[in-house]
């Protein structure tokens, strides 16, 4: 059986700084599921697919090109790792993860990432859906403020402009919507320890979750 460590969580917990230094740590394989849906939502926005017609998005999903070659991810021969970065595709991601047909044509994607000698992926639903059976299951999260700044930080360094009322606007709606929708929603795992990182460095959550995995 091919390990797996699910880290899920609301926008901005920093689960994704953190699952690619875990998977670093273990040698492991790392998935980031969540730009899985912001690179549906880039395509969706680009070709004029409406962000509620979900058959169109699950053939999107797909027939998606995509290749993730370290910390960079292409769409077919474009480096799209800051496009799909932008709120607007964000919020765009969050919209289109309703739809049924979507989520299931992902589905198969993700679960084809579970490789020897194994895999750390980040998410919403890792631990409850697309790998129920996962070896350890953390639910990563912060409060909305803690959040907002960590995600402004993110942004500015990547160039783009901030508004901090308008981006604690954007997680509180975006929180709600997740958490909300009924197909997949964002709630931690039965068996899911529960790590609030708000007055914690990614380093301790690091090792938190590597010393529980070996331990
Ligand atoms: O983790 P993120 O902010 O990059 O994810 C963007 C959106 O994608 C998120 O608001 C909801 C959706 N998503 C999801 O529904 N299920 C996942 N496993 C990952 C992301």
């Amino acid at each position: 059986m091919i390990p797996v460590i699910t880290i899920d969580g609301p926008t901005a917990s920093g689960k994704g700084t953190v699952a690619l230094a875990v998977a670093r740590r273990l040698g492991f394989h790392y998935l980031d599921s969540g730009a899985l849906y912001r690179l549906v939502a880039l395509k969706a926005i680009r070709v004029g697919v409406a962000l509620d017609d979900d058959s169109a998005l699950a053939r999107l999903a797909s027939e998606l090109d995509v290749h993730f070659d370290d910390e960079r991810i292409h769409l077919g021969s474009e480096d799209v790792s800051e496009a799909i970065r932008q709120e607007a595709v964000g919020v765009g991601a969050s919209r289109i993860a309703v739809c049924p047909s979507l989520r299931m044509a992902l589905l198969k994607r993700q679960r084809a990432y579970r490789q020897p000698p194994g895999l750390v992926c980040d998410g919403r639903d890792m631990g409850t859906v697309v790998f129920p059976d996962a070896t350890l299951k953390i639910f990563l999260t912060a409060s909305v403020e803690k959040r907002a700044e960590r995600r402004s930080k993110q942004l500015i360094e990547k160039g783009f402009p901030v508004n901090i009322s308008s981006l604690l606007q954007d997680l509180r709606e975006r929180d709600a919507r997740d958490a909300g929708r009924s197909l997949a929603p964002l709630v931690a795992a039965g068996e899911a320890i529960v790590i609030d990182s708000s007055d914690l460095s990614a380093k301790d959550v690091v090792e938190a979750i590597v010393s529980r995995f070996s331990g």
